[in-house]
Order: structure tokens, then sequence, then C-alpha cells
């Protein structure tokens, strides 16, 4: 990979699934995966073994996760919260699990019912055991430019949980605007903090779009030497534990914003263009994203 590229990480059968009123089936969510890889994309969140009485989005991921065609070059992931998670996606065939905690005390309770010293204790085992069995293990931290519940958030905070996944062996730590409330400004102060404690190779960008300025974050952590991306086709998205917050940035966002600056993202937008319909007349909506709506209008 050259100095000049990106990396995306499509989070759309994950992130954007588990916000959806309606369910999909298995079926759907392996169609979805296999043509998200079909368009270039080479990390893919697929799944989420977490409590279905949670996220019932999330029910069968296992099932997802055994049933996408492994292709050389092409990860697929999944949400693990504890050891039972984990045992859950090795099972299924997993080669790479991600854990996620939280830069706020109320937000760590009401995603996964523990503080986030409690949350970064599970983790220890899990990391453990993944690394072991030589399983790649990504961290994310969430609330990183505010929380639903309390506000604003310490950038302290944010560095101090993205120290302890690094320390605890994640080889990425992606840092969530869960609520979308980051501005570029805020985002290029978050990123060189992280990165005074972090390698910033280490560091992954994940920005819903609630206010509209995930586009404009991205640009700002991209300006501060981040090089990954999480997004969702079509702008899916959301989380069912904050409240009001919409969809990740569009992958489609992401593949013009780069390319039209000279980064490779690998990813062809033509054919995602259709994956993003593909999806969205699944989920009888229209879609977010005004990028992808003046995209379909021109390509198709
Ligand atoms: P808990 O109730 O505290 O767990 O939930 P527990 O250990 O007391 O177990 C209770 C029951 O859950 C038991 O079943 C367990 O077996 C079961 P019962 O005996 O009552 O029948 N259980 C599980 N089932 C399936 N998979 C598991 C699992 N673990 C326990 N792994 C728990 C704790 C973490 C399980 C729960 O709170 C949970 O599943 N939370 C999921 C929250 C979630 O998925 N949130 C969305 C993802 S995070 C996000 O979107 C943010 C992100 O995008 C970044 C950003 O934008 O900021 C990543
Ligand atoms: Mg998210």
């Amino acid at each position: 990979m050259s100095m000049d590229a990106v990396r995306l990480v499509e989070v759309g059968a994950r992130d954007g699934l588990q916000n959806e009123a309606r369910c999909l089936p298995v079926d759907t969510r392996v169609a979805l995966v296999e043509r998200l890889a079909d368009c270039g994309l080479r990390t893919i969140e697929a799944g989420a073994f977490v409590s279905p009485r949670w996220v019932p989005q999330m029910a069968g991921s296992d099932e997802v996760l055994r049933r996408v065609g492994q292709r050389p070059g092409v990860t697929y992931t999944a949400l693990v919260p504890n050891l039972q998670g984990l045992d859950m996606a090795l099972a299924a065939g997993c080669r790479e699990v991600a854990v996620f905690a939280a830069a706020s005390e109320a937000f760590s309770q009401k995603n996964i019912n523990c503080s986030i010293a409690q949350s970064l204790a599970r983790f220890e085992p899990v990391l453990a055991k993944a690394l072991e069995q030589g399983v790649a293990v990504r961290g994310y931290v969430s609330c990183v430019l505010g929380c639903p519940f309390t506000g604003a958030v310490p950038v302290a905070q944010v560095v101090a949980v993205t120290q302890a996944l690094y320390a605890m062996g994640c080889y990425e730590i992606s840092l969530g605007d869960t609520i979308g409330t980051g501005t570029p400004e805020a985002t290029h102060r978050l990123i060189e903090a992280c990165a005074g404690s972090v390698p910033v190779t280490a560091l992954a960008g994940h920005f819903h779009d609630t206010y509209g300025m995930a586009v404009a974050n991205v640009q700002a952590a991209w300006q501060a030497g981040v090089r990954v991306f999480d997004s969702s086709v079509s702008g899916l998205g959301g989380c069912p534990y904050s409240p009001g917050a919409t969809g990740n940035v569009a992958t489609e966002e992401l593949v013009y914003l780069f390319e039209g600056q000279g980064v490779a993202t690998g990813v062809d937008l033509a054919k995602l263009i259709e994956v993003g319909v593909f999806i969205d007349s699944q989920l009888q909506r229209s879609g977010e994203s005004r990028v992808a709506k003046a995209l379909r209008a021109r390509i198709r």
C-alpha cells in the first residue's frame, strides 16, 4: 500500500443493520457482505456476537460469518463484548474481532452494562485468548467527541481508554464519534492527543453523520495522519444505545472524497452504488447520503 492510500473498514453490515428497525434475514446479510467484497472493500465488519436480547438485529451473526466466502486479502470481522462472544466468533471462523469500550461512563453502562474499568478488565482475557490463537483484535472507543447522556467528554479520558486498549494488544483503535457531534477542529485536537500516546498508524476514525460533519471530520483526521476510516454503504447505521444518532459516514462519500484528491481506495464506486440501492430496497429506506443519491443519478 502506498503512502497515499486509505483503508476503508466497511461497517454497514454491523453498525448499519444493528440500528435498523427491520431485522434482515441471514441470506440478505450474507448477500450484502459478499457484494461489498465484490466492490473491493478489504475489511468488512459482518456481525456482532452480542446478546440477541440487547441487539436482535445481530442475531444469527454466527451463520453470517460462517457463510461468507473466504477470499484472499479480505478480512471479515465482528464485535465481541466478552469471552462468550469471542468463543462464538472463533467457532464461526473469525480471524479478526473487535472489542468495544467507551470514553463515557454513562454510555458504557447503557451499551454494555458495566463501567469502563470493568469493560477493560473483561477485555483482558478476550485479548489474551484471541492473540494466542493468532486472531487480530481491533478496539473501539465510543463517545470520543461527545456522549448522548452526559455531553462533553474530556480528551484525556479518550486518550486513557485508547492507550489501555493499545497496551492490551489491540492492533488498531477506532475512535468513534458515536453521536456525530464532533467538528473538524475538535477532531484534529483529539487525534493529536491520542497520537501522543499510541502510534498514529494504530488509529482509525469512525464518524457518524448526525450533524453533517462526518466528511469534514474524516478530512481533519486524515490531515492529522489517520489512514483508516470506518464507513457504511449508503450511510446505514447508528447505535441502538445512542438516542438520536444517525448513520455512519457513507462509504460512497469517502470513496468520492479520497479518489477526488488522488488517494486510492481500491473500491469500485459504480458497483458500490448498486450495493447501496440493493440494501436500501431491502430495508425499504431511501438512503440518507446526498453524495450517494447524486452518484446514483449520475452512474445508473
Ligand atoms: P449483561 O446482561 O450484563 O450480560 O449484558 P451477562 O453476562 O449478565 O449475561 C446475561 C445474558 O446475556 C446471559 O443469557 C448470557 O448468556 C447472555 P441468559 O442466561 O440470561 O439467557 N450473553 C450473551 N449472549 C450472546 N452473546 C454474548 C453474550 N454475553 C452474555 N456475547 C452484554 C452484557 C455485553 C452481553 C450486553 O450488554 C450486550 O450484548 N450489549 C451489546 C451492545 C451492543 O451491541 N451495542 C452496539 C455496538 S457498540 C457501537 O455501536 C459503537 C461503535 O459503532 C463505535 C461508535 O460508533 O462509537 C462500535
Ligand atoms: Mg458506530
